[in-house]
């Protein structure tokens, strides 16, 4: 496999930990469903839908990398206490070789 077929996500949290992921290209899967299969607590009730926000993740490096917002996401973390500039909804982001080096954090309680 290339280098270029791989897509690199730094994945801090919960708490103190800290993981690389290293995702092969062309697997056309959301972020959410990505953390999901690397066993990170992410309940997805909604599916993916924008609409249980428990895919609720922090952008702490290449928000610029990813697509803008829709209008159903920013409704969604809208109702977020904790949310903020740099939030985002993991099942809005789709893994490709454009968000490859993004950092992120996961929280504990979604
Ligand atoms: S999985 Fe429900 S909002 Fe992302």
């Amino acid at each position: 496999m290339s280098e270029e077929s791989i897509i690199r996500i730094q994945v801090e949290g919960p708490g103190d930990q800290s993981q690389n992921l290293e995702i092969p290209d062309g697997i056309n899967l959301s972020l959410m469903e990505v953390l999901k299969a690397s066993e990170y607590d992410i309940l997805a009730t909604c599916g993916g839908m924008a609409l249980c926000a428990t895919s609720h993740i922090q952008v702490l490096e290449g928000m610029d990398k990813l697509e803008e917002r829709s209008d159903a996401e920013m409704d969604m973390l809208d109702t977020l206490p904790n949310a903020d500039d740099d939030s985002r909804l993991a099942c809005q982001i789709k893994v490709s070789p454009a968000i490859d080096g993004l950092r992120i954090r996961v929280f504990e309680n979604n």
